[in-house]
């Protein structure tokens, strides 16, 4: 559903996404990495349990909720991949306790 517009030709990173090891560009945002991947949902609503993929891409919709390094609540548009990240989605409300 979601290809890159080009190819930036810098280095790639691992990360891991689920337990699915993904090889990304090392300059993208942990969203649009996951969303080039076609690795699905982000997050799922805390009341319907409704899957949610990043929508604004700038840090309003909180649509792209991921739990990152064992720290949830990070917004996936905002963060860089890093070699070795891993990723969880965030299923429901957010935890207050991680
Ligand atoms: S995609 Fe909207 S806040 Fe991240």
């Amino acid at each position: 559903m979601f290809r890159r517009l080009h190819d930036a030709g810098g280095q790639s990173v691992t990360i891991d996404f689920e337990g699915d090891a993904l090889q990304v560009g090392a300059q993208e945002t942990v969203a649009a990495a996951l969303m080039a991947a076609g690795a699905g949902h982000s997050r799922t609503t805390p009341v319907s349990g409704a899957p949610r993929l990043p929508f604004c891409m700038m840090g309003v919709c909180f649509d792209c909720l991921v739990e990152i390094d064992g720290v949830p609540n990070k917004q996936a548009c905002m963060e860089t991949v890093r070699e070795g990240m891993k990723i969880r989605r965030q299923d429901g409300k957010r935890r207050l306790d991680p």
